[in-house]
């Protein structure tokens, strides 16, 4: 018995041996480790820059900018309006009471939020969830130009009237625009009604499901 175990414990060595050689010693002791890509790397340059943002006036009142969250290689992205009270307090987009629905919209899509990106038109929250002024709309305008242009992903969901009228250029109602595939160079874009709206209005959440299950089509 003696024997056997030490005949185990030699065999276990020599493996272990093997793998250190080998430099294989990771795959069993932790996952490999991963190199940032450059979509990563880059973001996370964009916002080391803009952490310091004094644009416009919201950095006085913010207590996080809110960079954004997810995949740098989304092929997915949702930009809402701006951070709420929770979001500003965590620094995380969508993480309110309109972030869990949209979690749950995202999930019944088949996808998780690790998979799709989610920023916002607004860095920094307006005080008392006042509605973003076109000054604020114009100082922020190029960071999310900039995580487009990085990330590149295959479709952009813009959530609600301000971030469907400012990505695309246009004053046309969101009742109008919801539902339809529209361009922003080169990138597909459907405009949505946001989570907040459907949290005061949830028998708008099929028309929602509809807009959501045309961009998994093209997913
Ligand atoms: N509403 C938004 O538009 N963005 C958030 O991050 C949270 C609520």
């Amino acid at each position: 018995m003696n024997n056997e175990l030490m005949e185990i414990i030699r065999t276990v060595k020599s493996y272990i041996e093997l793998e250190r050689e080998s430099g294989m010693e990771e795959s069993i002791s932790s996952k490999p480790a991963v190199a940032p890509s450059n979509a990563e790397k880059e973001l996370e340059a964009l916002k080391k820059n803009i952490m310091s943002c004094k644009r416009c006036s919201l950095s006085k009142t913010r207590t996080n900018v809110v960079f954004g969250a997810g995949s740098p290689e989304a092929r997915l992205m949702f930009i809402g309006e701006a951070p709420g009270s929770e979001e500003d307090l965590q620094g995380l987009p969508f993480v309110g009471r309109a972030g869990q629905l949209l979690t749950k919209i995202i999930e019944a899509m088949g996808l998780k939020r690790e998979d799709v990106y989610i920023a916002n038109i607004l860095k920094c929250r307006p005080p008392d969830n006042r509605p973003p002024s076109p000054e604020e709309i114009e100082a922020c305008r190029d960071m999310v130009r900039r995580q487009i242009n990085i990330i590149k992903p295959r479709i952009i969901c813009t959530l609600g009237k301000f971030a469907s009228q400012t990505m695309l250029n246009t004053e046309t109602t969101i009742s109008q625009l919801r539902g339809n595939f529209f361009e922003y160079k080169g990138i597909k874009v459907m405009p949505t009604f946001h989570p907040a709206y459907l949290l005061r209005n949830p028998d708008d959440k099929k028309l929602v499901w509809q807009d959501m299950k045309k961009i998994r089509k093209l997913l």
